[in-house]
């Protein structure tokens, strides 16, 4: 009887700590963005390019998300369509005031990561790390590929490039 107990405060130890482990780990969160905003329908209905938006990836280290002055090219008080999500950035168009984008792909800081040395030189598309985007008629809110070591490192194998821990570690 006394073992029973004992066994079952061990099971209960477990769920409860994997569920602590499940809870506190990043990529498991669905993240809601202040804007519903479409990836498909900007590529498909205004014929948009990446770098139209992620004006830097050719260039530096960061992607960057835009900034509402890139919005203001095409949006303005006026609507253009029938959403209600429009009518958000409206309000941010009219307030002069920045969409506070969340970020779903963040590697910690000790991690060196460039997007131009990615796409310039090792000649990798967008979809090979965050997946067929451009299909998003949502906006991203899990990310494709975790941005775990592994991953990192099972490319790098494959390309033979180099995975010395000071490539990526600094
Ligand atoms: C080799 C994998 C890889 C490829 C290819 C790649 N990315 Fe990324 N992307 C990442 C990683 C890793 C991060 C997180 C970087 C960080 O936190 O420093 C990221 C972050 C981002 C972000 C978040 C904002 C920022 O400033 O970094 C955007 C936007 C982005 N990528 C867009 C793109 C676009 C557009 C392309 C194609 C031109 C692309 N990425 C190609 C791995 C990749
Ligand atoms: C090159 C022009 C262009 C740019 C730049 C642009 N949009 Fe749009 N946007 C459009 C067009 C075209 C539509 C579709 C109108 C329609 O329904 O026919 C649209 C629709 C929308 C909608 C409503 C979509 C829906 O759910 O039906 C939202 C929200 C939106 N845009 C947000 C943004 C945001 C945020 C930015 C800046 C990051 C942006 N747009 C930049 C052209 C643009
Ligand atoms: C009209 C502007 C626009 C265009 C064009 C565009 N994006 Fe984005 N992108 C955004 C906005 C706004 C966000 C933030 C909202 C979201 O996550 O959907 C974003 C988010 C992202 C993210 C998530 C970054 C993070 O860590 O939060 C990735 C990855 C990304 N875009 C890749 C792409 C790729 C690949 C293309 C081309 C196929 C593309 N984008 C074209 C505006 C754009
Ligand atoms: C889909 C494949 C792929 C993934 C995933 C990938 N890389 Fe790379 N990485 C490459 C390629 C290809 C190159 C070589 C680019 C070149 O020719 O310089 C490279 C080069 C690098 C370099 C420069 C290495 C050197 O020679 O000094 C660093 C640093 C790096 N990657 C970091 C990362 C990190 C950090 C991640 C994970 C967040 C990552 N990479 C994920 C394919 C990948
Ligand atoms: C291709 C890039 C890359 C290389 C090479 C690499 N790492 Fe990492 N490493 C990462 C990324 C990205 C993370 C953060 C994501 C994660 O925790 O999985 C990480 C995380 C770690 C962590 C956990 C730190 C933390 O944030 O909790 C340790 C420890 C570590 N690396 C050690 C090493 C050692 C030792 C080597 C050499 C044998 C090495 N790494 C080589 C990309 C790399």
């Amino acid at each position: 009887m006394l073992k029973l107990k004992k066994n079952l405060i061990i099971v209960a130890i477990i769920i409860f700590g994997s569920f602590v482990v499940w809870a506190i780990y990043p990529g498991n969160h669905k993240v809601i963005q202040p804007i519903s905003y479409s990836h498909k329908i900007h590529i498909e209905k205004a014929d948009l390019k990446c770098i139209d938006c992620h004006l830097y990836y050719e260039q530096m280290s960061s992607a960057t998300l835009p900034l509402l002055e890139v919005c203001t090219n095409c949006h303005s008080e006026e609507p253009i369509s029938k959403s209600p999500e429009e009518l958000k950035l409206i309000d941010h168009i009219k307030k002069g005031k920045e969409i506070l984008w969340q970020r779903i792909y963040k590697l910690p800081d000790h991690i060196y990561f460039s997007h131009r040395r990615h796409i310039i030189l090792g000649k990798l598309e967008c979809i090979d790390c965050h997946g067929k985007v451009e299909e998003q008629s949502q906006p991203i809110n899990i990310p494709f590929i975790k941005l775990t070591m592994n991953n990192c490192m099972n490319c790098h194998r494959k390309h033979k490039v180099t995975n010395d821990c000071l490539a990526c570690h600094y």
